[in-house]
């Protein structure tokens, strides 16, 4: 249950996570008692105008140490991680912003007795020799992206913190997430934010997947309402304590074009794979996530065209808000 006088702290607040889900914590906790942290600063609106904002390097343990001071936080959402794409292009600074920042936080919350810690893993954390259908809670990991090894490093430590020092942290392992108040930055999952702007747009779209690569995905009001179902379920029913696998839907890029031609007929796609083919033909195509459904009742709402009709709504809206 939610303990609504609680001061949570979320790091990486700007990002395409962070950002909403800063929002629906804020309508939970209170304005004033959800501290958005970034080390950019927010363009967002109302995420700049609704709370408090501190600028955060998460590398930097003496800004962290001094926020916590000044706020006494029960809860700590850390975001922050370099994507798939982008930790390819300089793997070191990857490993050390995504496993560093980890140590950092873990530590942070157990110095300061933070009641409890959410921190994201991926599907990420799989890899060729994975079994690619319905993927099982437990089976091989072999990743080879540096933001997959990172996260599955980072499950381990997280289980680790649990049995060894009680830390209650807990994880979700997201599929690529798809929502229209925010970009994502860097990852391989990105075209499906994409392609929604370029068809509202009234533009084609080029893809870099090829068409029938298929991706486990979720749209991100089921996202948001995971990580708070998770961090609000009772402590005794989080059974698995590195990462819960969680599934909503799995499409190819030709399917979610054919989605979005039902609304706007004269969309097109065409296909330019890159060397973001290759770290999704190492992933899933589909997730079994029985054990989030068995342990705190996890249910998604969105199938694909649910989400398209509902992308393109507010994407329209959104578009003529601005322009005005
Ligand atoms: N969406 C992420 C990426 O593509 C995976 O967690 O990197």
């Amino acid at each position: 249950m939610a303990n609504t006088s609680d001061t949570v702290l979320v790091i990486g607040a700007c990002g395409q996570l962070g950002s909403e889900l800063t929002m629906e914590l804020r309508k939970m906790y209170g304005d004033a008692n959800v501290v958005a942290a970034d080390i950019s600063t927010p363009k967002q609106a109302d995420l700049r105008d609704s709370g408090p904002f501190e600028k955060v390097d998460v590398l930097d343990t003496n800004v962290l140490a001094e926020l916590a001071s000044k706020y006494k936080f029960k809860q700590i959402y850390h975001l922050a991680a370099v994507l798939s794409a982008t930790g390819e292009k300089n793997p070191k600074f990857a490993w050390k912003l995504n496993m560093d920042g980890l140590f950092n936080v873990l530590d942070l919350a157990l110095e300061q007795k933070v009641e409890r810690v959410y921190w994201p893993s991926s599907i990420a954390v799989f890899g060729p020799s994975t079994p690619r259908q319905n993927t099982p809670q437990q089976t091989v990991m072999d990743p080879n992206t540096v933001y997959g090894i990172s996260k599955q490093a980072g499950e381990r430590w997280c289980e680790y913190y649990f049995q060894k020092y009680g830390l209650d942290v807990r994880s979700l392992r997201y599929p690529g997430l798809i929502g229209y108040k925010a970009l994502p930055g860097g990852g391989t999952t990105d075209y499906a934010v994409d392609i929604y702007h370029k068809a509202i747009e009234g533009e084609n779209f080029e893809c870099f997947l090829s068409e029938n690569t298929y991706l486990p995905m979720m749209y991100m009001p089921d996202a948001l309402k995971a990580t708070l179902d998770l961090m609000h379920a009772p402590a005794e029913s989080i059974k698995v304590r590195d990462s819960y696998n969680l599934s909503a839907m799995s499409f190819s890029p030709k399917e979610i074009a054919a989605s979005i031609k039902k609304h706007i007929p004269e969309f097109e796609i065409t296909y330019k794979p890159d060397s973001r083919q290759k770290i999704a033909d190492s992933w899933p195509q589909s997730i079994d996530d029985s054990a989030a459904q068995q342990d705190w009742g996890w249910k998604p709402a969105f199938d694909l065209d649910a989400m398209t009709e509902d992308m393109l709504v507010n994407l329209k809206k959104m578009k003529q808000e601005q322009a005005v």
